[in-house]
């Protein structure tokens, strides 16, 4: 398993790219405005820090990769764990730093941290000057305008809001694959899970702004999309002229049907409501891809209880089996969370069972965080020592690494279709792709193919995160 992958986020944001400064920042060093951003989180965080981009754009901002020349210093924020949180508190020493140097500067706090804390945030930390939550990126504009030293708190939830009519900046971009937003917040309720309070109620986009998002990618030469949402199934969208209320999987051949040569992903499914109708659709289009992010988060039905899941292990058995039934090449990921309250070792044992009954090609892995004002936090202790959480997950992620090879080991000699993304992080001899599985694959460098081409690439050999092979 790569280690990377073992700390990260939902929606396939892995470590590497926590904090991540876009690449594409203002070259030249004219008198423009600028501001820089750092994004923590899960992929709809970094989408949303490219609408923020588009918002702060339009008012004549520019984006700086440099936090010296910035006029505003933004920190879009994770809460999901608590360690998520610290990492943002620990950025902020130097954000403040910076602030020292030059105190023009604004720091805005954006994100999920931004809903949780609100204005305890300015009284915590002195050098914040705004705090906006995920819902309230529409009073950007009018925040940076504000008088300096004056302090400013925003993170109304709304019911409507999905920011379909702005077009995300693309600025963290490798202008090969993006995130579409489908839906924004949840209303789930896992009982150890911080996001319906952070992101508020469950609601979904027009659906045929996301179908012109996708058209518009492919125009600028884009492959590949990913449309997000924390529980992609329960998407519905009534269209006004019809009064027909769209679904998931219908959402899915709109997009699959905007050009063969546009892979299209997801994330994240539910276990409770992902539907065979879905299933299908990935089966009918090649474009959509075989894979299928399934998060378990326990093998016990028990603690899945406990966790406010509302499925047990019986259905989620059943849901793996119609998905290999129904699509026998495809992959399936998850996320799991060990020494949740009152987990004992013996159901422990059942979510290192399930890794091996579903065949994960990979999973993101997690020791129990509480998180204040959940269900979990008020309802139940937290009762398992840090030390067994962390042995349990250190169990976890061996089970995986081993299920994770296994799966690549049966890979050895087939080939596959190879979407290529870029140079390997190891060698620039080699390029990198992912095949139609979210399985990364590395060859040999060769001059006739470059990023955004599609290859088929025969697989030869493998460690338990990366095939290799060569193309043919
Ligand atoms: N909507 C997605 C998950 C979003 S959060 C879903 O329902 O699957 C991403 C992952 O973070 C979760 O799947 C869970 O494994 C993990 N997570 C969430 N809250 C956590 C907590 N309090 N402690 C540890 N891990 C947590
Ligand atoms: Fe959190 Fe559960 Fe919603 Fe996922 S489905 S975001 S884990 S409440
Ligand atoms: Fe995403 Fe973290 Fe918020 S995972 S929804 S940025 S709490």
């Amino acid at each position: 398993m790569k280690k990377d992958n073992i700390l990260a986020s939902q929606g396939e944001i892995d470590e590497s790219r926590q904090g991540e400064v876009f690449a594409k920042g203002a070259q030249n060093n004219t008198k423009t405005k600028k501001y820089y951003i750092e994004s923590y989180g899960c992929a709809m965080n970094f989408n949303d820090s490219e609408i923020i981009a588009s918002l702060l754009g339009e008012e004549g901002y520019e984006y700086s990769t440099n936090m010296e020349d910035a006029d505003l210093l933004f920190i879009n924020t994770c809460s999901i764990r608590e360690k998520a949180e610290h990492n943002v508190r620990q950025r902020l020493r130097h954000f403040a730093k910076a602030k020292m140097k030059n105190r023009d500067v604004k720091i805005g706090v954006l994100g999920c941290m931004a809903e949780r804390l609100k204005t305890k945030f300015l009284d915590e930390e002195k050098l914040v000057d705004m705090v906006v939550g995920p819902d309230a990126y529409r009073d950007l504009p009018n925040l940076i305008r504000s008088k300096k030293g004056e302090k400013n708190v925003s993170v109304k939830l709304s019911r409507i809001e999905t920011y379909d009519d702005i077009k995300p900046m693309r600025i963290g971009s490798n202008e090969i694959s993006a995130f579409i937003s489908i839906m924004r917040g949840c209303d789930n309720m896992c009982s150890f899970c911080v996001v319906p309070f952070t992101r508020g109620r469950e609601r979904s986009r027009n659906a045929f702004s996301i179908v012109a998002e996708a058209t518009d990618l492919v125009q600028r030469g884009y492959k590949e999309v990913t449309l997000l949402g924390q529980n992609v199934d329960s998407y519905r969208w009534e269209n006004p002229e019809t009064n027909k209320t769209l679904q998931f999987h219908e959402l899915i051949e709109m997009v699959a049907l905007v050009h063969p040569d546009l892979r299209v992903r997801f994330s994240t499914s539910h276990p409770k409501d992902i539907t065979d109708d879905l299933l299908h659709i990935i089966a009918k289009y090649e474009n959509v891809c075989n894979y299928i992010h399934l998060p378990v988060q326990s093998g016990n039905s028990r603690v899945l209880k406990l966790m406010n899941r509302t499925y047990d292990r019986e259905w989620y058995e059943n849901r793996v089996n119609a998905i290999y039934k129904i699509i026998p090449d495809c992959a399936i990921s998850s996320d799991f969370i060990t020494g949740f309250c009152t987990e004992t070792e013996e159901e422990h044992q059942d979510s290192l069972s399930i890794i091996e009954f579903a065949k994960y090609t990979m999973s993101y892995m997690f020791f129990y965080s509480e998180r204040p004002g959940t269900l979990a936090a008020k309802k139940y202790e937290d009762d398992i020592p840090l030390a067994t959480k962390k042995r349990r997950l250190s169990d976890i992620i061996r089970v995986q690494s081993q299920v994770s090879f296994a799966s690549n080991k049966r890979d050895i000699g087939k080939t596959f279709k190879v979407l290529i993304d870029g140079v390997s992080k190891k060698s620039d001899d080699y390029l990198k792709g992912r095949n139609s599985q979210n399985k990364v694959i590395v060859f040999k460098r060769d001059d006739k193919v470059k990023t955004g081409d599609y290859v088929y690439v025969k697989v030869n050999d493998t460690t338990s995160a990366t095939l290799k092979g060569e193309l043919i």
